[in-house]
C-alpha cells in the first residue's frame, strides 16, 4: 500500500470528509430564497455524502453527487438507499477537473470543503457555466479568522496557500461577477463532532495495526498533528460558507 492508500483508509471511514454539520448545510440552504420547488443540485466532492443526504431532505429536488473516489460513491449511494432518497440521487464517479454537464443545467452548485481541489477562484469560475442564470453556488472554504498565526498554524496551512480572510474571499466572489447572498463562519464544533473526534478514535484503532509501516505511521502522525493544532488554535482559522448567485 502507498501513503495515499493509508490516508484513504484512515479518513475514508469518517462520517464526513471535512469540517461541517447538517445545521450549517441547512443554514446555507435556507439562504437561497428563490429556488424552484424541485431544484436540480450538483454536489461537487460529495465524499461520504452527509450534506448530499441533507440537501435531498431539504430541497425535495434531485442531486448529482460527484466524487473521484469509488468508495465515496458507494457510501453516498448506500446512505441515499437507506434514507429512501435513491430515486432522486445520481452518484457520479468523476474528476471535478473534467466535469461534463450541459451549460446552465443546475439550479444550485454545492461544494463543502472540496472546491479547493480546483482552487477557490478557478473553481468558482469553472462552475459558473453549469449554473442557470439566477441560480446559486454555495461552497465552504478555509479562512483565517485572525491576523495572528502561530508558526505551527502557518506550517499546517502552507500546503494550502489559498486560505485567506473572509473579506478577501468575498472580493474574489464579487470579482467573478456573482452577487453575494450571504456568508458565515462554521462553528468549531463542526470540526470536532463529525470530523476530528471520530478521526482521533480511528487513529487509536489503527496505531497498533500500522505499527512499523513508515508510510502509515506518517499518515497517523500528520493526522494527530492536525487535530492538536486545531485544539490549540481554533480561534485562528475555520471554514466559512459562501452563498452566491449568478
Ligand atoms: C474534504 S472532502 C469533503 C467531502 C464532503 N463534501 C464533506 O464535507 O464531508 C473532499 C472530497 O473531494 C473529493 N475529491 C478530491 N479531489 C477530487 C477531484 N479531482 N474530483 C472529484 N472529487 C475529488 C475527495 O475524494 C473527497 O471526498
Amino acid at each position: 500500500m502507498e501513503r495515499m492508500d493509508y490516508f484513504i483508509e484512515l479518513y475514508g471511514g469518517l462520517p464526513r470528509g471535512g469540517p461541517g454539520d447538517n445545521a450549517s448545510t441547512r443554514k446555507a440552504f435556507e439562504m437561497m430564497e428563490h429556488l424552484p420547488p424541485e431544484p436540480k443540485i450538483l454536489d461537487i466532492g460529495c465524499g461520504p455524502g452527509m450534506q448530499t443526504i441533507e440537501l435531498l431532505r431539504l430541497s425535495g429536488g434531485t442531486v448529482v453527487a460527484l466524487d473521484l473516489l469509488p468508495q465515496m460513491i458507494s457510501r453516498v449511494k448506500q446512505s441515499a438507499d437507506s434514507e429512501g432518497f435513491a430515486d432522486r440521487l445520481e452518484a457520479v464517479q468523476a474528476d471535478m477537473n473534467d466535469m461534463r454537464f450541459e451549460p446552465a443545467s443546475f439550479d444550485v452548485i454545492w461544494s463543502e470543503g472540496a472546491i479547493y481541489f480546483l482552487g477557490f477562484e478557478k473553481g468558482l469560475e469553472k462552475v459558473k457555466e453549469f449554473v442557470k442564470p439566477g441560480g446559486y453556488v454555495a461552497v465552504s472554504e478555509a479562512v483565517w479568522l485572525e491576523p495572528d498565526r502561530p508558526q505551527e498554524v502557518a506550517d499546517l496551512w502552507k500546503e494550502y496557500p489559498e486560505i485567506d480572510t473572509v473579506e478577501r474571499k468575498l472580493e474574489v466572489v464579487s470579482k467573478l461577477g456573482y452577487s453575494i447572498v450571504n456568508h458565515f463562519v462554521l462553528p468549531a464544533s463542526s470540526w470536532t463532532e463529525l470530523y476530528y473526534d471520530p478521526l482521533a478514535k480511528r487513529i487509536t484503532e489503527y496505531e497498533n495495526k500500522w505499527n512499523g509501516i513508515p508510510e502509515a505511521e506518517d499518515v497517523l502522525a500528520e493526522a494527530r498533528n492536525e487535530i492538536s493544532v486545531f485544539r490549540k488554535h481554533s480561534r485562528c482559522y475555520s471554514y466559512a460558507f459562501f452563498v452566491m448567485r449568478k
